[in-house]
């Protein structure tokens, strides 16, 4: 099988990174991680990344004096890679329009809602505030604007009563571990292309269905 070469951006945690790390072992899984980058020396998705042995760079943008020049890193780490596809997970800095431009259609992102509905951060709080009785996340490919492009697959989860802002996110984190493998599966393989800033099935242009992760 012709594996797709992946870059992840992290900042911290990377559970998600640990969730497209565990897919990616699978011998059927149509990707392979070739190269993980954080913004930050002390993330621990970087930890995750050493224990699974693959190639880590930190590349700190407080050593660059503007945006360009560290996207700019970015771009030549990524290419000196040789990678196809890039994931974003967790990644908490905002692309410059070039960077966006050069990696259009080949970049994805993970967000913790129903976009277009609650971009940007603070999103469980918003979400109960609002009084929702449903949120969920997205995975898409990124656009200029934050949280924004073309949706690639959703899962959904319910809003309990009693939930806080913690519970919330936990639920939803746990769906966003099996979203987006799922997701860039969906990319690698080509079972899904873009048709008009729309993700289709390649096949038979219809619309991704919603995706449900297994019950805990
Ligand atoms: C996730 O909730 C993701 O949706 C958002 O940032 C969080 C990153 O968590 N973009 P982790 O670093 O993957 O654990």
């Amino acid at each position: 099988m012709n594996r797709k070469r992946i870059g992840v951006l992290i900042s911290g945690r990377g559970s998600n990174l640990q969730a497209l790390i565990n897919a990616c072992k699978r011998r059927d899984y149509p990707a392979e991680i070739v190269l993980i980058i954080s913004n930050v020396p002390q993330a621990q998705g970087l930890l995750r990344a050493e224990a699974a042995l693959i190639p880590t760079l930190t590349i700190d943008h407080k050593n660059f004096h503007t945006r360009e020049a560290f996207d700019a890193a970015l771009d030549a780490a990524l290419n000196e890679a040789q990678v196809e596809l890039l994931c974003n997970a967790g990644f908490l800095r905002l692309h410059t329009p070039g960077f966006v431009e050069r990696w259009r259609d080949r970049h994805l992102n993970i967000h913790p809602s129903l976009l277009p509905a609650f971009k940007g951060l603070h999103v469980h709080e918003r979400v109960i505030a609002a009084g929702c009785k449903i949120s969920g996340c997205t995975v898409h490919f990124v656009r200029a604007e934050m949280d924004e492009g073309p949706i690639v697959a959703q899962a959904a989860v319910p809003v309990l009563g009693e939930d806080t802002a913690e519970t919330l996110a936990a639920r939803v984190l746990e769906a966003e571990h099996h979203l987006y493998p799922h997701a860039l599966a969906l990319v690698a393989s080509g079972a899904v292309s873009l048709e008009d800033e729309r993700v289709l099935d390649t096949n038979d242009q219809a619309q991704v269905p919603l995706f449900s992760p297994p019950l805990a």
